[in-house]
C-alpha cells in the first residue's frame, strides 16, 4: 500500500485539467493540488526568475508532503524547469507537460499545425527543439496568447469569459498555406481545454484540438508503483502560495472536491 501523494503543480487552475483525468486513471491514489497563484501568470515571467522561483517552491513542497510523484502540469514551467528539478531532488519522479507537437504532426493531413501556448512557452528552446526533432516535414505556427490563460482562469472562477476576446486570441492559429489549410491546434498550456469549447465557436473552421491531459495523466500512472490495496480514506488537498485565494477559487477548488490547505 502506498500512501504517499500525487502531487500536482501549475500556476493556476490549468492544472485541474489534468487532475480531472489522473483521478479518473488512478481512483485510489490521493493529490495534492498546488497552485502557484503568488506567481501566475507564468507566461509573463522571465526565465531566470521562474526557474529559481520553482526549484525553491519544490524544496517545501517535497519536504512538507512528500509525493511519491510530482506532475508539472504546466507547459510553461516544464518547457523551463524540468531537468533542474530532476537534478535538485533525484529521489522524485517528475511528469512534464509539453507542447504535444509529435502527436499533432503524426495526425495531421494538410501538414499546417498550430500550436498555441503562452509566450513563454512559444520562446522557449526546448519548444524550437521539440518542433526540430518531430515536425520537420510539417508546417508548426507557434503563437504565444498574452491573454488566454487569465481569460481561463476567470472563466473557471467568476463562470464568464469574453468570446470576442478568445476569437482574437486564437485567430493567429488559422491560416492557408497553397490551398491547405490548419487542422489541429495544439493546447500547449493546460489552463486552455477549459476554453475549448468556446474556441470551437469562434474558430473560423473546424479543427482538431490536442488536449494532452489524459496522455500527461496516463504516463504518471505507469511510473507510480502498483497497489493491490486502496489508500486508506484521505482528503485530496489544494495548497495555494498566495496563502489567501480569492473565495471564488476556494470555491472553484472545493468543487474540484479538494480542501483548501493553508501553507
Ligand atoms: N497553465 C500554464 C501552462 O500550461 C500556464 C499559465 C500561465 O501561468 O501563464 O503553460
Amino acid at each position: 500500500m502506498n500512501d504517499r501523494p500525487v502531487l500536482i503543480f501549475d500556476s493556476g487552475v490549468g492544472g485541474l485539467t489534468v487532475l480531472r483525468e489522473a483521478r479518473v486513471l488512478m481512483p485510489d491514489r490521493h493529490f495534492v493540488y498546488v497552485a502557484d497563484d503568488a506567481g501566475f501568470p507564468y507566461g509573463a515571467w522571465e526565465e531566470h526568475g521562474l526557474r529559481a522561483r520553482i526549484v525553491e517552491l519544490f524544496g517545501g513542497l517535497i519536504a512538507e508532503h512528500d509525493p511519491e510523484i510530482a506532475v508539472i502540469a504546466c507547459n510553461t514551467a516544464s518547457t523551463l524547469v524540468l531537468g533542474d528539478l530532476r537534478e535538485a531532488f533525484p529521489e522524485t519522479p517528475f511528469v512534464g507537460t509539453v507542447p504535444a507537437i509529435k502527436p499533432a504532426a503524426e495526425r495531421t493531413r494538410s501538414g499546417l499545425v498550430s500550436v498555441l501556448a503562452t509566450p513563454g512557452t512559444v520562446k522557449r528552446q526546448y519548444t524550437r527543439d521539440l518542433i526540430g526533432e518531430w515536425a520537420s516535414k510539417v508546417h508548426v505556427r507557434l503563437v504565444g496568447s498574452e491573454r488566454l490563460a487569465g481569460l481561463a482562469e476567470n472563466y473557471m472562477r467568476d463562470g464568464f469569459v469574453d468570446e470576442d476576446a478568445v476569437r482574437a486570441e486564437i485567430a493567429p492559429c488559422f491560416y492557408e498555406l497553397d490551398g491547405r489549410r490548419t487542422d489541429i491546434v495544439v493546447l500547449a498550456c493546460t489552463h486552455y481545454p477549459f476554453l475549448v469549447n468556446r474556441m470551437r465557436k469562434t474558430a473560423p473552421w473546424p479543427v482538431d484540438w490536442i488536449d494532452p491531459a489524459e496522455a500527461i495523466a496516463r504516463r504518471a500512472l505507469s511510473l507510480l508503483a502498483s497497489t493491490d490495496q486502496a489508500a486508506p480514506q484521505r482528503l485530496d488537498l489544494a495548497v495555494f502560495t498566495s496563502k489567501a485565494p480569492a473565495p471564488s477559487m476556494s470555491r472553484l477548488v472545493k468543487g474540484f472536491g479538494l480542501t483548501h490547505v493553508a501553507r
